[in-house]
């Protein structure tokens, strides 16, 4: 029947026009980074950042062979600080030393979390640009929920913590030199 297809056609070009609208509403330029200590968990992160219609930059490493984890926070961050990124996930084995080496960026706020109050307050409090997480020490469902929470969370802007973010930018231009 000729115009079941031209039925069909229709119906594809409107689902095309409609997914932008509904898929991608919300949609964040995201980078995700890990060290070997981390790669286990990296696919599931991407796996589920993609899945809530997100653009994703996988930054490496991409294999379980020793890397060191301030190369990636370096990566993740000037992926950040270039605005080719808004948010970030790194991943090292306990979602410490990667924290500490991102934060040593001036405008990187990185916080490790392993708990979904943690994970929401970092951005609506603090405006974290960089979650960290560690692969060795929760698993990757609870991963891939704080990553959801992460991505979600949006910063209140409310006065107090503008200040405070401040107090922090004073702090890099002063001892960051
Ligand atoms: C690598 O063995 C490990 O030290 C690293 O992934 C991270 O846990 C450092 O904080």
């Amino acid at each position: 029947m000729p115009g079941v297809g031209r039925w069909k056609r229709g119906l594809r070009s409107l689902q095309r026009s409609l997914r932008p609208r509904f898929l991608y509403h919300g949609q964040v330029n995201l980078t995700v980074a890990s060290d070997h200590g981390g790669f286990p968990l990296k696919a599931r992160i991407i796996e589920e950042l993609q899945r809530l219609g997100h653009q994703v930059t996988d930054l490496g490493t991409n294999s379980a062979v020793p890397v060191d984890y301030p190369d990636y926070a370096c990566n993740v961050a000037r992926e950040i600080l270039a605005g080719r990124a808004t948010r970030a996930v790194l991943i090292c084995g306990s979602g410490a030393g990667a924290c500490v080496a991102a934060n040593k960026f001036r405008g990187i706020r990185a916080a490790t979390c392993h708990d979904s109050f943690s994970a929401r307050q970092c951005v609506e409090d603090d405006d974290c640009n960089v979650l960290c997480l560690g692969a060795r020490v929760i698993g990757p469902e609870l991963a891939a929920d704080l990553a959801r929470i992460y991505v979600n969370a949006k910063f209140s802007g409310a006065e107090r913590h503008r200040r405070r973010i401040g107090k922090i930018a004073a702090f890099e231009a002063e001892f960051g030199k």
